[in-house]
């Protein structure tokens, strides 16, 4: 059992405890604030949500709501969602399509661009109403990969910067042609970086997810680390884990694979080693008759799971047919809670490529599409909200592998507060982890 590093940074890894109070502590929340979502790029939503002027969305970001509208000329800003006139919040619908945004309070209104272009009796203010100064205030925006990227600070380094390496890895899965089938919220009793811990190791998977155990053997990876604490990570797919006795007949997953490829699992009896480069090599063949732009990924990319963690608190986990966007969002105040984002995108058949398709193996898509090809009545799913006590209660699912970490992660923040634990005690497999840590760490402490 190996775990292989891949540093891409000039800095060597290093191992430091990470103390519990950076899960408990509101002085440290305070810190983060500041240091972190204050001066960092987020992942603040989808541009297919803001694609046409007026188009907007609200990133509620704990103590901050950043308004990401289309403006009058197609392009995609980013404001304080405030009022000027008493602090009001402007905006409330999470999503939309307004030609103005008016505040409830007293009708202040501001145009698409953020400009106050409407001031009941303004003859009133007897000092004058400079709307030029009293615009929505601005947050910086750039788009990557179809994703909206905000940044509070004044003068944040360019987003691709930030970004470095993983911008180009990412870039032939094409995320910005998926399509969102799927878009939960969960209220979690755990602190923000307890997710993000939880989603850059597969230590826990043999023991968690015990369904996944003969599937995936977790010990067996290579951990990418980049600079300003992104990290990444491939899971070798249409597989069986070598660590167990290797099983006659594929699996029930595999067989669906090999089915939904045109392909028959009888044939690989006594080959089940041979199935994950069968899947690679029948995708080159058949991806493009499908509808599939396969051409730019590695043939490993073809049957693989990546997961990529981007500072601070995106997750994506993928394959190329479908995402996950995973994001934990903390709480304005408390350490001991965060919202959970999971929204689900998938890759439909390009019908300029294809005539006919067919479904090819990915979560989320049969429940929108079989046909393969985007149906004309898809409407973005609106986002679903609850909490955790609705998922052990069994009423609402972010699927098993996912309701098992959020059932646990409530145990994890009640666990820490315990005066017997002071700090984690990592393993190689939870190199990720230490590496978002000592990123994190060090915005906190810049001189240090
Ligand atoms: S607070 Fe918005 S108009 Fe008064
Ligand atoms: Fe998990």
């Amino acid at each position: 059992m190996t775990i292989e590093w891949v540093n891409h940074t000039d800095q060597p890894v290093f191992i430091e405890n990470i103390d519990k109070q950076r899960y408990l502590d509101p002085a440290y929340l305070d810190l983060e604030w500041q240091s972190v979502w204050r001066n960092t790029w987020l992942l603040a939503g989808l541009e297919s949500d803001v694609a046409s002027p007026g188009d907007y969305f609200v990133f509620d970001l704990g103590r901050e709501q950043i308004l990401v509208s289309c403006g009058s000329g197609g392009d995609v800003q980013g404001f304080y969602n405030v009022c000027q006139h008493r602090g009001n919040r402007l905006v409330s619908q999470e999503r939309g399509r307004a030609a103005n945004f008016r505040c409830a309070y007293h009708a202040w209104t501001y145009n698409i661009d953020g400009a106050l272009n409407v001031v009941p009796y303004e003859e009133r203010f007897a000092k004058g109403v400079p709307c030029e100064e009293l615009g929505l205030q601005k947050v910086h925006t750039a788009l990557w990969s179809g994703f909206v990227f905000i940044n509070m600070a004044p003068n944040p380094e360019p987003l691709a910067q930030f970004l470095g390496p993983v911008a180009d890895i990412l870039a032939p899965y094409r995320f910005d042609k998926m399509v969102v089938v799927e878009d939960q919220t969960v209220e979690l009793a755990c602190n923000w970086k307890a997710v993000v811990d939880n989603f850059s190791e597969l230590y826990h998977v043999d023991f968690l997810h015990p369904q996944h155990k003969r599937m995936v053997d977790c010990c067996n990876d290579t951990v990418h680390l980049f600079d300003n604490g992104h990290t990444g990570l491939a899971v070798p797919g249409a597989t069986v884990n070598p660590r167990f006795a290797v099983p006659q007949a594929p699996t029930d997953i595999q067989s669906a694979q090999l089915v939904s490829l045109g392909l028959d699992p009888e044939d690989f009896t006594g080959k089940v080693m041979d199935v994950r480069e069968a899947v690679q090599r029948r995708k080159r063949e058949i991806g493009r008759e499908r509808g599939f732009h396969y051409e730019q990924l590695e043939d490993n990319q073809l049957s693989d799971v990546w997961q990529y963690n981007l500072f601070p608190n995106t997750i994506f986990s993928f394959t190329p047919e479908h995402l996950w966007i995973l994001r934990p969002r903390p709480h304005p105040q408390d350490p001991a809670q965060c919202v959970f984002d999971k929204i689900s995108l998938v890759m439909f058949a390009d019908p300029e490529l294809a005539q006919s398709s067919a479904e090819i193996l990915g979560p989320g898509r049969a429940s929108v599409s079989r046909s393969g090809f985007l149906p004309d009545d898809y409407v973005r799913p609106t986002r679903d909200v609850f909490n955790y006590a609705a998922v052990l209660a069994g009423e609402k699912t972010m699927t098993d592998t996912i309701d098992q970490d959020v059932e646990l992660l409530g145990q994890v923040q009640a666990g820490m507060v315990s005066a017997g634990f002071q700090q984690t005690w990592l393993n190689d497999d939870e190199m990720r982890i230490q590496h978002f840590h000592n990123h994190l760490h060090k915005c906190i402490n810049p001189v240090s």
